[in-house]
């Protein structure tokens, strides 16, 4: 059965890979495409309906994106949202006004809700307006459907050719309902039904990769992070014991991590999984390095070589697997080159692996998508929802040089502390929560004796994108009994303290 879906013309705003997961919470399937897409392409793909995103060219400039104009005698519905609006005006013969002032902010919008785009909407809304130019005269065939006080002409609809413009973002979180605008665009105007799910796709998925590999080898490195993890189990429902993952365990990961990596894979889903344990290898590279950018040099290059020399024991296959994820190709130019994920939880692909295709199973989903599909195949939930792990692994949490008896101190401190935070129910809102061994060691009294040992510090963020966050606010309760169990059960640390700083300006790893 071929999915329903809505096309989305990339005009290179800031909220694209947005409304396209607005579209798929709507349960309609929904791809970004660049602007320019040839008419026949988007012929065969058959969308329900089109939408232009905003962008930040002035529809005014010689080299602002234009779609073919041809798009608007295929009969298929299109909202255009902001540039969107704008091109649309001035394609089908309307004129736009430029201005030199920024309108920006939640604003009120006045709309006629008898539009179908606005249906069930009040006639006083909030919605987010982030504007320069705007239009000043509909194209012939079209009505005014919503303005506001700067701005006369902030939506207008052609109802016959079920053609839609509108000046302000319904994706974003800000515009109160704006997602029932796009639910209206969708249900009431492109007739969808809404039907798409991540478990019909899973279906879809296995079937399209047992076709595409068949009876060949494909090969997978494996971190223990949700996308490789979710591509290889897709790729082993599919094409079973053709499929090899390597999984490098460089001994940096967390208490017990590795050994639960390799009893999902190779218990529950009997994947042939090679596990090569190279700690040893990875300490005496790390050996008296201090400068973090040189430990992250050296974990990913020794990486790398791990996996190439095992991938030549294997010999030639014909795929290699990689979990590009949507944003990922979104974000490096919509497959107008085939991106290669330089998988930064490894530090770049492998010179040496000989193969002949890659193959990316989830191209084409967002996080949170590959995260159900995950759930879905039955990987457990606390692989699937863990939080962010750095590649270069607890290196980077042991401040100055790494040796293996600080690195069993801090294995066994971060288990006490991840352990109470999901006691204390805290492990879904914060984002991010582990204990990093300071180089410094200070004086403690336990019993009667005088002790000289380390300092544990415990760092917690929320966030939502990991490039701000703040510190999290964990009641004095928890850090109590986190402070007072590690100090009594983790040899070699008398103190514990609890880093208070937001990033920026600090960041979220200390090092
Ligand atoms: P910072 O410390 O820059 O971290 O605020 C932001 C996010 O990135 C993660 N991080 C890394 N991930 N390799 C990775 O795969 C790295 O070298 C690395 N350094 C930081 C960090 O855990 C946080 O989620």
């Amino acid at each position: 059965m071929k999915n329903e879906l809505i096309l989305i013309l990339d005009f290179g705003g800031q909220y694209n890979q947005l409304i396209a997961r607005r579209v798929r919470e709507c349960n309609v399937y929904s791809e970004v495409v660049p602007f320019d897409i040839s008419i026949e392409k988007i012929k065969g793909k058959n969308p329900k309906g089109i939408i232009f995103t905003g962008g930040p060219a002035s529809v005014f400039a010689d080299e602002s994106p234009k779609c073919n104009q041809e798009i608007f005698n295929l009969g298929i519905p299109i909202l255009g949202i902001c540039y969107g609006m704008q091109l649309m005006t001035v394609t089908l013969g309307g004129k736009v006004r430029k201005a030199s002032k920024r309108e920006y902010g939640v604003t009120n919008v006045k709309i006629n809700n008898n539009s179908l785009l606005f249906k069930g909407f009040s006639s006083n809304n909030n919605f987010l307006m982030s504007h320069t130019d705007s239009v000043e005269k509909l194209p012939e065939g079209f009505t005014n459907i919503a303005s506001t006080l700067n701005c006369p002409n902030a939506g207008m609809e052609n109802k016959e050719k079920k053609f839609y413009g509108i000046q302000f973002h319904p994706e974003v979180s800000n515009s109160e309902n704006g997602i029932n605008v796009i639910k209206n665009f969708l249900f009431k105007i492109c007739k969808c039904s809404g039907d798409w799910q991540i478990s019909s796709l899973v279906d879809e998925k296995i079937q399209f990769l047992k076709e595409k590999i068949g009876n060949k080898k494909a090969l997978c490195a494996l971190s223990g992070g949700v996308d490789s993890s979710v591509a290889a189990v897709l790729l082993s429902k599919a094409i079973g014991k053709k499929l090899t993952c390597i999984f490098v365990d460089h001994g940096l990961l967390r208490k017990n991590e590795g050994d639960e990596v390799e009893d999902v894979f190779k218990k529950q889903f009997d994947i042939n999984l090679i596990r090569i344990n190279c700690k040893d290898r990875f300490l005496k590279k790390l050996e008296n390095v201090t400068d973090p950018e040189k430990k992250r040099k050296i974990i990913g290059e020794e990486f790398i070589r791990v996996f190439e020399e095992e991938s030549k024991k294997i010999g030639t296959v014909d795929f290699l697997v990689q979990g590009t994820i949507y944003p990922d190709v979104i974000e490096s130019g919509l497959g107008k080159s085939s991106v290669i994920k330089s998988h930064h939880n490894v530090g770049g692909l492998p010179d040496y692996v000989d193969f002949k295709e890659i193959v990316e199973p989830l191209r084409d989903l967002f996080k949170d998508e590959v995260r159900k599909v995950g759930v879905e195949l039955g990987i457990p939930e606390n692989l699937v929802y863990r939080q962010p792990f750095p590649g270069p692994g607890l290196a980077i949490r042991i401040i100055g040089n790494i040796t293996e008896d600080k690195l069993n101190i801090l294995k066994e401190a971060d288990s006490i502390f991840r352990e109470e935070i999901a006691n204390a129910r805290l492990d879904k809102s914060i984002n991010q929560y582990f204990a990093v061994l300071t180089n410094l060691k200070s004086v403690g009294v336990m019993g009667d004796e005088r002790t000289y040992d380390y300092t544990v510090a415990l760092r917690a963020v929320e966030t939502t994108d990991f490039m701000t966050g703040i510190w999290s606010k964990i009641p004095y309760e928890v850090l109590e009994k986190v402070s007072s169990r590690i100090v009594n059960e983790v040899e070699h640390v008398n103190r514990v303290v609890y880093d208070i700083t937001s990033k920026p300006p600090a960041t979220i790893e200390w090092e």
